[in-house]
């Protein structure tokens, strides 16, 4: 385990906020998605400090000194790392966001393999490399995360760094027949190999990546049977495991019981009376499934009648990407479904069939949706794990709803045998699931939802963070938490059929 000298230096593109020019000064916001999400209680807990991305272009001192301020405020140190407008073009939006992110959920039409994309991307990961140098001493440990920083370790060693490294990846590694597309396939899986231990979300993913580790000209030699285990690569060793990621389950289901919740969720159901309210919360994201969902609210409605004003859908799309074209395209297509939608089956001065909100949320309103909701709908196409599912779950405080969740979200490797697991794809499938929720009696949403919970306590965030400084300490993987059954995972896997 880390020591007391030992510091914890955290590494992602983005830092917890993000920060804008506004009247006089930076105006700072939280970050949204998973990672922000999962790592900030992290970070609280055991202090250290987070390297990152602003999330702006312009820098200076001003900048500065307005990041190192929200970092007093959270508790914990902040260390910025500045792009300027072409790496933010060709780097974040260009290969995180239009090459790794569409290939690794699978979708390779929508990738662009612009090479002036790969090159952006080895400068900004040797710039974050150099930051990190410069803050670590030997005995600290780097924890990397994600897939905009997949070089960073390589970089390290390049600068003569010993400090330990790890890296975690937060999205699915994909099978090596859609990972063979990458132009950069070599030299980026070799540039992992220079992490002391490579986590992932699932065995799945896991288990794709070693695949993928055979396709390099290195021999390659992998010993043990565990969640974790150690890969010989040419002159580099290195241990390999799966973690889940998970949430603050303490902290959500604590706030989830306050006075304050509570009346906003009574007052969601005041505005939407005598029906289900059946939930969404995403990121504007293709990867989300969000018209795919909307199709399938659209024919549980038609398909069973009888449901017609007795459920609504919330639908939260949160902003993200929004200079990236997919993503502009994708957001009209969800407001026009929604319109036809809402246009096909409105009440005049009642029923509303899609209740849609474009924004952040904010933490009350967040947790007075999930407290709310009778039914989540969480069905994404691909998804390395997805927290508003466990999140959901963690704020059911009285037990007494579903979760209908996607095959294709990690999750559903932990959360299989209780959830309502769907095909994302299948329309008419997911109908008959929401018609089959909606039906569902009281003590079977209970015993499900009680068996959810129990595992997303157990398995919280600082089970994860534990379980991966110990993997990447541990001095022999014999010590490490024993799998549940040989070859198994911790957190059992669910394989769909
Ligand atoms: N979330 C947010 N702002 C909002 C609504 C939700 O930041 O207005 C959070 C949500 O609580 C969750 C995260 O965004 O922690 C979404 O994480 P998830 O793993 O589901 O998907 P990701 O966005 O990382 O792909
Ligand atoms: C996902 C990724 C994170 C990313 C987040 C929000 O959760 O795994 O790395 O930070 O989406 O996306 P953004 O592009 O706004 O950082």
């Amino acid at each position: 385990m880390i020591r007391p000298r030992e510091r914890l230096i955290v590494v992602s593109n983005r830092l917890p906020y993000v920060f804008a020019r506004a009247e006089g000064g930076w105006r700072t916001s939280p970050g949204s998605g998973g990672l922000v999400s999962a790592l900030v209680p992290v970070l609280r807990n055991r202090g250290g400090t987070w390297v990152g991305w602003p999330g702006t272009a312009h820098v200076g001192p001003d900048l500065e000194e307005a990041v190192r301020a929200a970092g007093a405020e959270a508790g914990f140190a902040l260390k910025g790392v500045a792009l300027d407008e072409t790496d933010v073009e060709r780097f974040y939006h260009g290969f995180s966001n239009e090459v790794i992110w569409p290939l690794f959920h699978d979708l390779q039409s929508r990738c662009n393999f612009d090479p002036a994309y790969w090159q952006a991307y080895k400068r900004v990961n040797q710039t974050f490399a150099r930051v990190v140098a410069a803050e670590a001493e030997a005995r600290d440990f780097v924890w990397v995360h994600d897939y905009h920083l997949m070089n960073v370790a390589h970089e390290l060693r390049a600068l003569g760094s010993r400090a330990r490294a790890g890296f975690f990846l937060h999205i699915p590694f994909p099978p090596p027949d859609i990972y063979l597309a990458l132009p950069w396939r070599q030299v980026l899986l070799q540039a992992l190999l220079h992490f002391d231990l490579v986590g992932f979300q699932t065995a799945r993913d896991r288990r794709n990546f070693l695949q993928c580790l055979r396709l390099l000209p290195e021999e390659i030699e992998v010993q043990g049977k565990g969640n974790v285990v150690t890969v010989a690569a040419g002159a580099r060793t290195l241990r390999v495991g799966h973690f889940p990621i998970s949430i603050d389950y303490n902290h959500y289901m604590r706030q989830a019981a306050t006075a304050q919740v509570a009346a906003r969720a009574a007052e969601l159901h005041k505005l939407l009376p005598r029906r289900k309210l059946i939930l969404g919360i995403d990121r504007l994201d293709y990867t989300k499934g969000i018209p795919q969902r909307l199709l399938a609210f659209r024919n549980t409605l038609e398909r069973y009648p009888e449901l017609r004003e007795r459920i609504s859908l919330i639908q939260v799309v949160v902003p993200s990407r929004v200079d990236i074209r997919d993503y502009g395209e994708l957001r009209t297509r969800i407001e026009h479904l929604v319109g036809a939608i809402n246009g096909a089956y409105v009440q005049p001065g009642g029923w509303v069939p899609v209740w849609y909100v474009y924004g952040s949320l904010t933490r009350t309103d967040l947790l007075a949706y999930y407290r709310a909701a009778d039914i989540a709908l969480v069905t994404p196409l691909k998804d390395g794990m997805n927290l508003v599912a466990k999140e959901y779950c963690a704020c059911s405080i009285e037990e007494d709803c579903v979760l209908i969740l996607s095959e294709f979200a990690g999750a559903a490797a932990q959360l299989g045998r209780s959830a309502l697991l769907v095909n994302p794809h299948d329309i008419e499938g997911v109908a008959d699931t929401i018609h089959r929720a909606f039906h569902m009696d009281r003590a079977e949403r209970q015993a499900r939802m009680r068996r959810m919970r129990r595992s997303i306590r157990e398995y919280d965030i600082f089970w994860w963070v534990d379980a991966f400084l110990k993997a990447a300490i541990a001095k022999d993987l014999a010590a490490f938490p024993a799998p549940a059954g040989e070859g198994e995972s911790l957190v059992p896997d669910y394989v769909p059929i």
